[in-house]
């Protein structure tokens, strides 16, 4: 008996092929795809392909979640992985009866302001917010909690848009920026203080059966704001003591109260200077690509599989067990335009080549990204966290980016 699995994204990009090859592989599967544009990679690994002209656009997606099931039979699951579709594909598989999270589950996922109500309310902590529609409610806010502040769009992805304000003046030139209003509301959080993680399961009938943690160093707003810093994520092979433990209790506690049934999650936290921690947000998706590549290669499992068995079958493919450290640099130099040249690659891939995961350089003539992902990055794997980290400061102390 054959399963109809329908997998959503805008594209067959690179990242999202790692994904639609696991769901292809599995047994009793007819994959069908929704995309908004197609290539000969995603037509080969589909048993068919509807595309869509918006592929966040509900309609769209109904539509061609219509057209596959009038075509195939009706969908046993109904998945994608983009951050950004996650409310839609709730909101087709209830219009169409596939089980799977559901809108409520999945807004709540998606919607910070709302998530943190959602987490504070089970007792978990997180930062004070509010949502704004003026100066005069973000100035109330401030008085509240004083400075510094985090101003931010209610479901943004990505840090964009995300700015810290240390002063009233900051404050007001932020939000001369963001033109906060009645129906375009801007969420301001107490500033948390510490060092930040991601904490990532894999999840599978609304219990998280495994998990992993990462290290940012630093946060991606300190990245975003000093154009010199490389953004490394490092996941240490040692994941034990009190920190880590109150992290996994929170995060259990924050799956189970916002009511994910089956696949991965990545709730990123703070560890305050005092030991405490607090919750920063938590997605019901995988991880960025990288982080997720990395939480497969430390756990020695295959992280894409893992996810389809999860979301297709809502099993757990096999115990975890930590036995690597991994890191990522995302690759990026200071200054604007294109990228111009790209130099110590060859020096770089002397030392890091026997633990190279994969590197994807920048592209001569791109434009750069202002993000702080940078324009390319290096992984690299290690069994013992000290060479890790040493590893992944060598490739970015190494390569050298300049733009013009
Ligand atoms: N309340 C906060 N306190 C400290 N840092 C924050 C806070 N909110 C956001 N940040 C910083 O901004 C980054 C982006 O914010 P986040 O809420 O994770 O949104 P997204 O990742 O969806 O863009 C975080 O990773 C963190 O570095
Ligand atoms: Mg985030």
């Amino acid at each position: 008996m054959q399963r109809n699995v329908i997998f959503a994204a805008a594209a067959g990009t690179y990242d999202v092929m790692r994904f639609v090859r696991a769901l292809s592989r599995l047994e009793g599967v007819r994959l069908l795809g929704v995309f908004g544009r197609l290539d000969d990679e995603v037509r080969a690994l589909c048993h068919d392909v509807a595309r869509v002209d918006d592929a966040t656009s509900l309609d769209d997606l109904s539509e061609a979640v219509s057209l596959l099931t009038r075509k195939h039979g009706r969908a046993h699951r109904i998945v994608g992985i983009n951050e950004v579709l996650m409310v839609q594909l709730a909101q087709v598989r209830e219009r169409f009866g596939v089980p799977g999270t559901s809108v409520r589950a999945a807004t709540l996922f998606r919607e910070k302001a709302a998530m943190k109500d959602a987490l504070r309310a089970a007792g978990l902590p997180v930062a004070r917010h509010a949502l704004v529609a003026s100066e005069r409610e973000a100035f109330a806010f401030a008085e509240a909690v004083g400075f510094p502040l985090v101003l931010k769009p209610p479901a943004g992805v990505g840090a964009k848009s995300t700015y810290r304000a240390r002063s009233g003046d900051e404050l007001r030139a932020t939000l001369a920026l963001m033109r906060p209003s009645a129906s375009r509301p801007v969420l301001l959080e107490e500033m948390l203080r510490g060092t930040e993680h991601s904490f990532e399961t894999l999840t599978v009938g609304g219990v998280p059966r495994a998990f992993s943690f990462s290290n940012y160093l630093p946060g991606p707003l300190e990245v975003v704001e000093n154009p010199w810093m490389q953004w490394v994520c490092l996941l240490p092979r040692e994941t034990k003591g009190a920190v880590f433990e109150r992290a996994r209790v929170a995060g259990l506690a924050a799956i189970r109260a916002l009511g994910l049934d089956d696949g991965m999650t990545h709730m990123e936290w703070f560890a305050r200077p005092d030991g405490s921690i607090a919750i920063g947000e938590i997605a019901q998706r995988p991880p960025g690509p990288q982080l997720c590549q990395m939480t497969g290669l430390v756990n020695d499992v295959d992280i894409y599989r893992a996810w389809a068995r999860a979301v297709v079958e809502g099993v757990l493919d096999a115990p975890w067990h930590r036995t690597f450290a991994a890191a990522t640099a995302w690759l990026r130099g200071v200054g604007q335009g294109r990228v111009a040249s790209i130099r110590g690659v060859r020096e770089a891939y002397q030392v890091l080549a026997p633990h190279l995961v994969e590197a994807r350089l920048p592209t001569i003539g791109k434009q750069k990204n202002d993000g702080y992902e940078g324009d390319g990055y290096v992984v690299i794997n290690h069994h013992r966290t000290e060479e890790a980290t040493a590893l992944i400061r060598a490739a970015i102390e190494t390569i050298r980016i300049t733009y013009a």
